[in-house]
């Protein structure tokens, strides 16, 4: 049975007040809102993931970067490595998101090393991957998903892979309102772990979990999740109003 997943994705939004008062707010409710069957990560800016893992932890929230540099340490100012995530403890790291790889121009040969130092140092990346609009118009989705995970994932030994996470973000459902419709969802999903199959065999492709992220919210989750191939969402907007955030989370 694969492990369900809810995470949340802030972005580069509140500021250091708020987001104390968002994680009180989210330790406080999940006391009597914890889901059975999911688990939450929350992944805030850089400069409150130490609040986060002093006020979230015994919740059994896990915590989440949203970006890492691949090189451990050096001269590469104003970066963050996955080995100084590693040393305070946070556990996940979000990779290859669509406003990294157009906002900062990060490509696929670079997003790969960024997984490999998550994983070299044990943070688990959560790797998003995800088709443009006129890519699903012109009906590339496939293939373009295919050659990002191909170009930054399948150089992994199977057990490397074995400890990565996909989130499916279709680009045009991110931030629009307009999630992808749970048989498009379930339609990628199927297709990504098939890819897996093909890789990494049967086992590996039945473990892999999937997370769908794209205008994701407390009323279409249950719908998305549903899905065979669907273990749970990426959430961005939702993911700051800790009641929507908790709500999707026991959408399972
Ligand atoms: P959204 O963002 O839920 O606000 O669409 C998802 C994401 O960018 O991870």
């Amino acid at each position: 049975m694969r492990q369900k997943m809810v995470a949340g994705n802030w972005k580069m939004n509140k500021n250091f007040q708020e987001a104390e008062q968002m994680f009180e707010t989210l330790a406080e409710l999940i006391k009597d809102n914890k889901p059975e069957e999911a688990e939450i990560v929350v992944c805030p800016p850089f400069p409150y993931l130490e609040l986060a893992m002093d006020m979230l932890q015994e919740s059994g929230i896990g915590i989440g970067a949203q970006n890492c540099y691949p090189k451990d340490f050096g001269a590469f100012t104003g970066e963050v490595s996955a080995a100084m995530l590693y040393s305070l403890g946070v556990q996940y790291c979000i990779i290859g998101h669509s406003e990294r790889r157009s906002n900062f121009k990060e490509d696929h040969a670079f997003l790969a090393e960024k997984v490999k130092a998550t994983l070299v140092n044990g943070i688990i990346p959560i790797f998003c991957c995800g088709e443009l609009l006129p890519e699903r118009e012109k009906g590339h989705y496939f293939q373009i998903v295919e050659k990002q995970l191909k170009e930054s994932l399948f150089f992994l030994s199977a057990i490397e892979f074995s400890k990565v996470i996909i989130a499916y973000e279709p680009v045009w459902a991110i931030g629009t309102g307009v999630n992808a419709s749970p048989e498009q969802a379930q339609e990628m999903h199927h297709y990504i772990r098939q890819l897996i199959r093909k890789n990494y065999g049967e086992d590996f492709a039945d473990e892999t979990v999937i997370l769908y992220g794209g205008s994701c919210t407390s009323t279409n989750a249950r719908a998305l999740f549903e899905n065979p191939d669907v273990d749970g969402g990426l959430i961005g907007g939702a993911s700051l109003k800790p009641e929507d955030f908790l709500a999707i989370a026991n959408s399972f």
